[in-house]
């Protein structure tokens, strides 16, 4: 392994030396870099069967048009869920993580945190695949929470488990447990409107460590997540494995952009690295090794569950419009009658 004088003029020797994803995996075969930060998003899981948010047609929220919500993130709003959380349990089903498999994408950060390299890795990802490749519990942080366990939204009262996957089955709203309180369950992820984990605000102090930070599967589109590539030191490699261009990375010279499908990228990385084997090995084990949990297979498709919502929405909105017409009828009536009344008359 470098030692950091080694590193230092290593560095300085690298200052006109074009950065590719051959220079990097070199780097780290060498041992000059040993401090990879990985921010990872919803592009790592579309492999494993679930749609990211922002892709064109196949993203949820395109998806999400039939509801006519007031803007698709409304969906994963708090405000929006405190009076409306039923279109969230309509995807919610679909979106659980249920019986879901790691990707390759998913076990290439178990085998950096195997080969000793991975620093840190935040993730936008509730999906818990990560942990299910095998990445160290404490070499991650779930930055937009998880589906393990969940609260009243209003009064925070815990919710219990076996209620609550009967609920997300069933695509009805939990209610809480509290009578007296009626406000609507949520899992521990993270809405627009809430704050992060009390632990991003210190984790994030490891970007500017990394001398590599590896970017997958994110737009780049949502602070504070959306910010942590520019807490890398300028001089220190910015890998992109991602199918289009995100945020500002390949503004830097010394930024690489790997375009085109996470699972693809992470091969071609490993095939540098000279860890194929061991990467396919690392996630036939994850795969092999996780249970079938068939709890929420054969329900309906995210489509399915979409239309479903949609047509009950719907069904309200006649009703309000029909009620909108009583309202209009009896005023038009009301009108008509103090119209012909007498002046004097009260
Ligand atoms: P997005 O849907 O915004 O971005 C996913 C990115 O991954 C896009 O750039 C896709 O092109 C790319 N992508 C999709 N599939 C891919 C694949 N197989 N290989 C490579 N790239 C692929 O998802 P995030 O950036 O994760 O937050 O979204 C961030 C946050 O916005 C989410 O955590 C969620 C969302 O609203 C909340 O709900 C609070």
């Amino acid at each position: 392994m470098a030692s950091q004088t080694e590193k230092m003029s290593q560095a300085t020797a690298h200052m006109d030396e074009k950065i590719d994803l051959q220079t990097i995996s070199s780097r780290i075969k060498n041992g000059e870099i040993t401090r990879v930060v990985v921010l990872a998003g919803a592009g790592i899981s579309t492999a494993a069967g679930i749609p990211d948010f922002r892709s064109p047609n196949t993203g949820l929220y395109d998806r999400l048009a039939p509801l006519n919500l007031p803007y698709p993130e409304a969906i994963f709003h708090i405000s929006y869920f405190s009076h409306t959380p039923e279109p969230f349990y309509a995807i919610a089903q679909a979106r659980h993580p249920g019986n879901l498999k790691p990707t390759i994408s998913h076990a290439f950060l178990a085998l950096l945190a195997k080969k000793n390299v991975l620093h840190f890795a935040f993730t936008q990802n509730i999906d818990g695949l990560e942990q299910d490749a095998g990445v160290p519990t404490d070499k991650i942080l779930w930055a937009h929470g998880n589906w393990k366990s969940q609260h009243c939204w209003k009064c925070k009262t815990e919710y219990p488990d076996d209620l609550m996957k009967k609920a997300i089955r069933e695509g009805e709203v939990p209610y809480c447990l509290k009578a007296e309180c009626g406000g609507a369950v949520k899992p521990n992820v993270v809405f627009f409107g809430q704050s992060l984990p009390f632990e991003f605000d210190e984790k994030q102090k490891l970007v500017p460590e990394a001398d590599l930070m590896l970017v997958m599967g994110t737009s780049l589109k949502v602070a504070p997540c959306s910010q942590l590539p520019r807490l890398v030191k300028e001089g220190t490699p910015r890998l992109l494995i991602n199918m289009e261009r995100s945020g500002d990375i390949g503004n830097r010279k010394e930024d690489v952009c790997l375009l085109g499908s996470c699972d693809q990228g992470v091969r071609k990385f490993a095939d540098e690295l000279g860890w194929r084997e061991d990467l396919e090995a690392l996630w036939k084990v994850a795969v092999d090794s996780m249970k079938d949990d068939r709890e929420f297979e054969g329900g309906p498709s995210l489509d399915e569950c979409i239309a479903r919502v949609a047509s009950q929405m719907d069904e309200r909105l006649k009703i309000s419009e029909g009620h909108k017409r009583m309202l209009e009828g009896h005023l038009s009536n009301k009108l008509a009658q103090i119209m012909s009344r007498p002046a004097s008359q009260p």
